[in-house]
C-alpha cells in the first residue's frame, strides 16, 4: 500500500498558475482527421459537411477548439499533405463554402477552428512545381525549390545521401524538357512532395498570402506542419542517418517478450532524438519564419495562434519556436512518447514546465494524433506505452482492456496538467488502433517506400463508429470506408456511449467539465513527491493543481487518498475501505482537498 500523508500536500510549486487568457494557453484542441471523421455523402471518404453535422458532439465532450488536418485540393498522396492548391477545398471534402458553413457553426458553438497549414513542401502537382519542371535548370522556376545538380559523371548520383522520412533517399532526378536526364529535387517525405526553397522571398510572400486568404475567412490558427524542416543548413552536408518522424527508442511491435524484459533503458544509440537529428532539422534559420508570420497574425484581432509541428526531442531547443515573438504552441512529442514509467513521466513534465516555463509559454500536452499508433494500444502493448511504426496482424496484439484502462488514466493525468491538450479523434471513445488492416488497403506512403518494412499510420486512421447498428457504424450511409472499419468497434460507437457513466465519453466529458470548473489549464503544479510513501511509491504520481489532487497508481500496489479528500473523477472503480478511498493500479483520479 502507498499513502499520500498531508503534510507532503503543503509543498510548494514548481510552476506556478499562468494567465488566463488569450484562449490558447489553457484549450483543449480536438484533433479532427477530416477523411474519417464523418462522410455526408456517402463515398467513403469524410468531408466538411459531415463535420458540420457532428459539431453538436464536440461541444457536447466539451473541448474549446478543433485542429483540421488538411482538406486542400491534393492528389492525396500522403492524405492530403501533400498540397497542389493551398486556397481551394479538395472536391474529396467540398468546397469553400461548405469549409465557411463549418466554420460559421462551429464558431456559433464557441468552438475555434485550426488549420492545417503544409509550408515544408508542396504536392508535385502544385503549378509552381509544374512550372519548374518545364523550365531550366537555374530558371527562377527552379528556385522555388530546391533542386540541385547530381554528383558523378553526367551528374547520375544524388546531390548528397539523405534519406526520406518515409523511406528511400530523398532525392528524385526529372527528365529535362530536351529529354535528357536532369536535375535533382530534395523531397524530406515521398518524392511526390518536394521541399520548398525558403531561402527564397517570394515562397515567405506567398505563404504570407496563403495565411492571410484563412485568416481573412475567419480561421483562429494554424497547425504548422514540419515546422522544423523548412531551413536546411548551408551547403546541404551529407547526412545518411535513417530519418524517422517518430524517435526511434521505439520497439517493434513483434519484439518477443523476453527480448523486452528488463530492457527499460533505452540504448545510447537509439535514444529518442535519433531520426530527428541533421542537418534539415531544427535550424536557426527556421525561427524568422515564426517571427514574420506571428506579425502577421498580431494584424487581426481575436488572438489568432500558431501551432508548430516539430518533432524536436530537446525541450530547450522545442521552447524556441514558443518565445514571444513566434508561435504561441507547439506539439509537446517528448510528452507523446513518454514511457509508462513515473519516473520518467515526472521528468518529462518538470522539464516541459521548466522549458516552456522559462520563455513564458505553456506546454501543450498529447498523446495521439493521425502519425502514430493510438494510445490505447500502444499502452496495451508489451512493454506498455512503447511506439512501433504501426500493428499489423502477425505483430504481438495489444491487450484491448489493459491498454484502455491505462489509456484512460493516462488522459486523466494529462489533463490534470496546467497548460494546453490535444486529443484525436476517436480517443474520447476509447477507440483503439485497427491492428489486423490487410495490406491491400493500406495507402500510407512509408509502407510502400519501407516495402512494408514499416506497417505505417493507417490503423490510427480508420473512420470513427458513431451509432453501433448503422451501416460503416454511422460513419455515413451507405456503408462504404475508404478504410474497413474492424468487427468489434459497436462497443464504441459514440451513440452507445452517450450517458453511460462508465462510458469513456462520459469520462472525457466530466474530466472536460472539471478541468473548466477547477481551471486546471492555467494552474499550478506542485509534485506530491516526499508524500508517496510506500514500498511501491515508485509506481505512482501525484501533484497537485491548484484545489485538485491528481494521482496516477501506474502499475503498484493500491495508493490511498489522504482523509478528507473528495474525488472528483476516477479514470476506474475505486477501492474504498474503511473510510479509505484507495487508487488501485492503472488507474488515476482527481480529488478535492479540503
Ligand atoms: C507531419 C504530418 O503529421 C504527417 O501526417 C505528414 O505525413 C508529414 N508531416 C509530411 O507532411
Ligand atoms: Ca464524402
Amino acid at each position: 500500500m502507498t499513502s499520500i500523508s498531508q503534510s507532503a500536500l503543503a509543498t510548494a510549486p514548481i510552476y506556478e498558475a499562468g494567465p488566463k487568457d488569450p484562449w490558447w494557453r489553457h484549450a483543449v484542441i480536438y484533433q479532427i482527421y477530416p477523411r474519417s471523421f464523418a462522410d455526408a455523402n456517402g463515398d467513403g471518404i469524410g468531408d466538411l459537411p459531415g463535420i458540420t453535422s457532428r459539431l453538436d458532439h464536440l461541444q457536447k465532450l466539451g473541448v474549446d477548439a478543433i485542429w483540421l488536418s488538411p482538406f486542400f485540393q491534393s492528389p492525396q498522396k500522403d492524405a492530403g499533405y501533400d498540397v497542389s492548391d493551398y486556397r481551394a477545398v479538395d472536391p474529396l471534402f467540398g468546397d469553400l463554402d461548405d469549409f465557411d458553413a463549418m466554420l460559421k457553426r462551429a464558431h456559433e458553438l464557441g468552438l475555434r477552428v485550426i488549420v492545417d497549414l503544409v509550408p515544408n513542401h508542396s504536392s508535385d502537382q502544385h503549378e509552381w512545381f509544374q512550372a519548374a519542371l518545364a523550365a531550366a535548370p537555374g530558371s527562377p522556376e527552379r528556385e522555388r525549390y530546391m533542386f540541385r545538380d547530381g554528383k558523378g559523371a553526367n551528374g547520375s548520383q544524388p546531390p548528397n545521401d539523405w534519406k526520406s522520412v518515409f523511406g528511400g533517399r530523398a532525392w528524385t532526378r526529372v527528365t529535362e524538357a530536351d529529354g535528357s536526364p536532369g536535375q535533382w529535387y530534395l523531397h524530406l517525405f515521398d518524392s511526390s512532395q518536394p521541399d520548398f526553397n525558403w531561402e527564397n522571398p517570394e515562397v515567405r510572400a506567398y505563404f504570407e498570402d496563403v495565411l492571410r486568404f484563412w485568416l481573412d475567412r475567419g480561421v483562429d490558427g494554424f497547425r504548422v506542419d514540419v515546422a522544423h524542416g523548412m531551413i536546411k543548413a548551408d551547403g546541404l552536408p551529407d547526412w545518411d542517418a535513417e530519418q524517422a518522424m517518430i524517435a526511434k527508442g521505439d520497439t517493434p511491435a513483434g519484439t518477443p517478450l523476453e527480448e523486452l524484459e528488463g530492457d527499460d533503458e533505452p540504448d545510447e544509440d537509439t535514444a529518442p532524438g535519433d531520426g530527428n537529428e541533421g542537418p534539415m532539422w531544427d535550424q536557426d534559420g527556421v525561427h524568422d519564419i515564426y517571427r514574420a508570420w506571428n506579425r502577421v497574425l498580431a494584424d487581426y484581432p481575436d488572438d489568432r495562434a500558431l501551432a508548430g509541428e516539430a518533432w524536436v526531442h530537446d525541450l530547450e531547443r522545442m521552447a524556441r519556436y514558443v518565445r514571444s515573438d513566434e508561435m504561441q504552441q507547439t506539439f509537446n512529442f517528448s510528452y507523446l512518447t513518454s514511457k509508462w514509467d513515473a519516473q520518467h513521466l515526472r521528468e518529462v513534465v518538470t522539464e516541459s514546465l521548466d522549458a516552456f516555463g522559462s520563455v513564458g509559454a505553456p506546454s501543450t500536452w498529447v498523446l495521439s494524433n493521425h502519425d502514430v499508433v493510438r494510445h490505447a494500444s500502444r499502452l496495451g502493448l508489451p512493454v506498455p506505452g512503447s511506439l512501433p511504426k504501426g500493428i499489423a496482424a502477425d505483430d504481438a496484439q495489444p491487450d484491448e482492456r489493459l491498454g484502455l484502462q491505462r489509456a484512460r488514466a493516462a488522459t486523466l493525468f494529462m489533463l490534470g496538467l496546467p497548460g494546453s491538450s490535444y486529443l484525436y479523434q476517436g480517443e474520447e471513445l476509447g477507440l483503439p488502433e485497427h491492428t489486423s488492416l490487410p495490406d491491400d488497403v493500406r495507402q500510407d506512403p512509408g509502407f510502400f517506400r519501407t516495402k512494408g518494412a514499416e506497417t505505417g499510420r493507417d490503423g490510427c486512421r480508420v473512420p470513427i463508429p458513431w451509432d453501433p447498428d448503422a451501416p460503416a457504424y454511422g460513419f455515413n450511409e451507405t456503408g462504404e470506408s475508404w478504410l474497413p472499419q474492424p468487427a468489434g468497434w459497436r462497443k464504441y460507437a459514440a451513440s452507445a456511449q452517450y450517458g453511460d457513466p462508465h462510458s469513456t465519453f462520459e469520462l472525457y466529458r466530466s474530466m472536460l467539465r472539471l478541468r473548466k470548473e477547477h481551471e486546471l489549464g492555467t494552474g499550478s503544479l506542485a509534485w506530491v513527491e516526499a508524500g508517496l510513501e510506500g514500498a511501491d511509491a515508485q509506481n505512482s504520481v501525484a501533484f497537485v493543481n491548484g484545489d485538485v489532487l491528481v494521482v496516477l497508481n501506474l502499475e503498484g500496489t493500491p495508493v490511498s487518498l489522504p482523509k478528507g479528500a473528495e474525488v472528483l473523477v476516477s479514470s476506474g472503480e475505486l477501492e474504498i475501505k474503511d473510510d479509505v478511498t484507495n487508487v488501485p493500479a492503472r488507474t488515476a483520479v482527481w480529488a478535492k482537498l479540503g
